[in-house]
This record gives C-alpha cells, sequence and structure tokens, in this order.
C-alpha cells in the first residue's frame, strides 16, 4: 500500500489569493485538510469565508495560489488544464446550488450527455444514466424534461449527472439553497444513502442543521479553518 491509501483528498498550506498588488485578496491562508475514502463531511462557514472557493480548488475548478492538493494521491498543482478537466469527468463528481440542467433535454440526456466526452456509445450512455437516476429515485422520470419536474427532482437530475462518471468524491455547493425544506431534506436523505454505500462526499451548506446531521463539520472563517469535528469531538 502507498502512503496515500485511504485518502480520497489530501490540502496542504493551500492559498488562494485573487488580484494582484494593492488590490490583491487573499481569501483561503493555508489550508490543510485531509478526506478519507467514504468520508462524509459538511464544510459550514458564514457567506464570504472561503466555502466554495475552497470546493472548486478541490474539484479542479480553480488552482490554489499555492499549497498542494492531492486527490487519490494525484497531485492536481501539476497538472496541466486539459489532465485537470479530464480529472473533473473521471474522479469527480460536482453539483451546484443551480441545477444546470438542460432546458430541452430530458433527464435521461441531461444525465447521459456527461458521457459523451468520454466516447461512451449512446447505447452505453443510456443504460448507465438510467442506472444512475434509478438511484437517485427518477427512474420513473427519464424522459422529463427539468420544466416537467420539481426543484427537488432537478436537483436529484443533476446528483444523478454527477454519479453517472463513478466519481471517487462527490462534491456539492449549497445544494439545498434553491430548494425548499422537504425537497432539500429528500436531497441531503439521498446523499446519506450514498454515503452508505460507500461514496466520499464533501458537501457545502450554511445551514446549521443540516450540518449537524453529518458525521463530520469542518467550520470555516475567514478563509481558514475555525473548527473540524468528528460526531462534535476534535478530528
Ligand atoms: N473571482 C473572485 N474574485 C475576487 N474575489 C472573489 C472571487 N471569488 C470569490 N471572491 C471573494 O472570496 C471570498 C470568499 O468567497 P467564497 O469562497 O465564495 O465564500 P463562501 O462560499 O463561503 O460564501 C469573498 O470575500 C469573495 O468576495
Ligand atoms: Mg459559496
Amino acid at each position: 500500500m502507498t502512503a496515500q491509501a485511504g485518502r480520497a483528498l489530501q490540502l496542504s498550506g493551500v492559498t488562494r489569493t485573487y488580484g494582484t498588488g494593492s488590490a490583491a485578496l487573499t481569501v483561503l491562508h493555508g489550508i490543510d485538510l485531509t478526506v478519507g475514502e467514504g468520508e462524509y463531511v459538511a464544510v459550514v462557514g458564514p457567506s464570504g469565508s472561503g466555502k466554495s472557493t475552497l470546493l472548486n480548488i478541490v474539484g479542479a475548478l480553480d488552482r490554489p495560489t499555492t499549497g498542494r492538493v492531492l486527490l487519490a494521491g494525484e497531485d492536481l498543482t501539476t497538472q496541466s488544464d486539459a489532465r485537470l478537466s479530464r480529472l473533473r469527468g473521471t474522479h469527480l463528481g460536482f453539483v451546484f446550488q443551480q441545477f444546470f440542467l438542460l432546458d430541452r433535454r430530458s433527464a435521461l440526456e441531461n444525465v447521459g450527455d456527461g458521457l459523451l466526452y468520454q466516447g461512451v456509445r449512446r447505447a452505453e450512455r443510456r443504460r448507465r444514466a438510467a442506472e444512475a437516476l434509478r438511484r437517485v429515485g427518477l427512474g420513473a422520470r427519464l424522459d422529463h424534461t427539468p420544466a416537467e419536474l420539481s426543484g427537488g427532482e432537478c436537483q436529484r437530475v443533476a446528483v444523478a449527472r454527477a454519479l453517472v462518471h463513478r466519481p471517487r468524491v462527490l462534491l456539492a455547493d449549497e445544494p439545498t439553497g434553491n430548494l425548499d425544506s422537504a425537497s432539500g431534506r429528500a436531497v441531503l436523505e439521498l446523499f446519506d444513502l450514498l454515503h452508505a454505500e460507500g461514496a466520499t462526499i464533501v458537501v457545502v451548506t450554511h445551514d446549521e442543521s443540516i450540518a449537524a446531521r453529518i458525521p463530520r463539520v469542518v467550520a470555516m472563517r475567514d478563509g481558514r479553518i475555525e473548527s473540524d469535528l468528528h460526531h462534535g469531538a476534535a478530528v
């Protein structure tokens, strides 16, 4: 086994500065964070504390200014943009507050289209998309377009789209932020289920009641980790 075995994610000394010179604004100040395979982590903190910046760096959507980010032992900070985008397609699933579904495409197509770039053939795309949609409880809604689905169902389509790649890590940034509380709860129950099935999940939320049900809670403030608790005890 390598030294990285069992670690899905490892950040060390991660900083992020926007702008340069007198306009420079540092919004992450030396973040150290390790997430094990199969862990379920909430990242909480007030608006502007750097949660999305951190998640985007973990999700290879952005690069740190300094520091290292290892995904399954591979250093993201030294990869080309092309390699990063390939890693996003194969290792990471991202769910956003806005669902980012294509209006005119069915649930099946919204989920299956993500496999186009990996060269997966149509029949296989449809089979895997249907499987992912069944996993999120939408097996009876495959042919519905987003307009024919509720907000909660749209977010579950977005979760299926993230899962269809069979990612090593599922990342979600305020996934319940646009949902009523019942739909939000259903999405979180889905995350609980995925976690029970072995998924590694990092979910950003500013909702304390959501965070309270997640085993590990990383609290951020002003670009730093203020606390890191596992069922209320320090990690
Ligand atoms: N592209 C950007 N350019 C400059 N500042 C940014 C940019 N994105 C975010 N910020 C700033 O970084 C800080 C952290 O933002 P963000 O990570 O979105 O926080 P959170 O998700 O916790 O609300 C904020 O002060 C925000 O204004
Ligand atoms: Mg945010």
